[in-house]
């Protein structure tokens, strides 16, 4: 396992190598990075590169351009009658790295109009989107100087808050956020903050890392979720307001706590008898998953609040009302 990971980064170092060779020597890609407000040192920082339109750029650093590592580490596509030419062309690269911080995988932005917008490598033996975090190696020092992680939906907002000194933000890789990733997380950290999008697709996703939370929830470690105006991602929200009004947002992000009961507040009519009946069936599949904790015990007393009746009378509703899947 050890000698195929090595083998892996080996061929994805190389390619590495090209693309940051590239980018130095790409003025439309500069320009483009440039644009999106980023400077030559952030870039370096994060090692980002630049494909070029050449189908078989990979063959400059290759030989032979048939060696199967290319294949299985995702760089080089066979199309079904044999051909094979690089999967990732007129991109900028991000290479993403594991904890260790060994190439395991790339994710790739068109600069142009077309699709897709993104491109990541594809799963290997050492590259699953589901276990890693774009930024977390990168950002480890900054984790621990400020003793929290932001987690982002995109590459372009980790690389957006670095460059306006806001390092420790790390993303998931165009997946929902996993127990793998949360686990990995709270390795790093006891204190997150989920900041997605501002649309209505980045409030879901934060609605779904809740979940995907609760399991893992402690009285020890602090999850929070920040929510951005409308139109903005945290990389346009600090290029247009500035690191000091993303700071103040962090600091008015809502408690997970917040966030739950609100949101199923805003889900039902809790002026009518049904809609309160309604929202404890809702809960009550999520408080299961609450491990037992001062955490879930409040959240439990809340709830009755909220739907008017005593803390008892919820905890018998609980055990007898039906599951619902999930
Ligand atoms: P910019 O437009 O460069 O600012 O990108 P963004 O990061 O704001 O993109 P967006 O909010 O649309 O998407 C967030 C993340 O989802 C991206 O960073 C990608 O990881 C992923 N993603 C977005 N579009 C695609 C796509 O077309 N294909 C794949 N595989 N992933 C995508
Ligand atoms: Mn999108
Ligand atoms: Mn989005
Ligand atoms: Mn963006
Ligand atoms: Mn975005």
């Amino acid at each position: 396992r050890r000698e195929e990971i090595s083998q892996h980064t080996l061929a994805l170092q190389r390619a590495q190598d090209l693309y940051q060779q590239q980018l130095r020597k790409s003025p439309e890609a500069i320009a483009y990075l440039k644009k999106r407000g980023l400077t030559g040192e952030i870039a370096k920082q994060f090692g980002l590169g630049w494909a070029s339109a050449d189908r078989q750029a990979l063959s400059t650093v290759f030989s032979p351009y048939s060696d199967p590592i290319l294949v299985e580490s995702g760089l080089v596509i066979q199309s079904d009658d044999g051909r094979r030419y690089d999967r990732f062309r007129e991109r900028v690269m991000f290479p993403i790295r594991n904890t260790k911080g060994e190439l395991v995988g790339f994710g790739g932005r068109i600069i142009g109009k077309g699709e897709p917008k993104y491109l990541n490598s594809p799963e290997t033996p050492v590259f699953s989107k589901g276990q890693e975090l774009y930024g977390l190696f990168e950002a480890k020092a900054a984790i621990r100087k400020e003793a929290c992680i932001i987690v982002v939906e995109g590459y372009m907002d980790v690389v957006g808050l670095a460059q306006l000194g806001v390092g420790n933000a790390v993303a998931t890789l165009g997946t929902a956020t996993t127990p793998m990733h949360i686990q990995k997380l709270l390795r790093s950290s006891d204190r997150i903050i989920f900041s997605f999008d501002g649309d209505k697709a980045g409030r879901r996703a934060a609605w779904r890392a809740l979940q995907t939370c609760l399991p893992l929830l402690r009285d020890d470690i602090s999850i929070r979720f920040l929510f951005l105006p409308e139109e903005h991602d945290p990389d346009s929200y600090i290029r247009q307001f500035g690191a000091e009004a993303f700071r103040e947002c962090i600091k008015e992000s809502d408690a997970l706590s917040t966030f739950f009961l609100n949101e199923l507040a805003d889900r039902f009519p809790l002026k009518e008898v049904e809609g309160r009946s309604r929202l404890v069936f809702e809960a009550k599949p999520l408080l299961a998953q609450i491990p037992q904790s001062a955490v879930k015990v409040q959240l439990h007393n809340e709830l009755a609040k909220m739907v008017q009746l005593t803390p008892e009378e919820l905890t018998n509703l609980l055990v007898s009302a039906p599951a619902m899947d999930d």
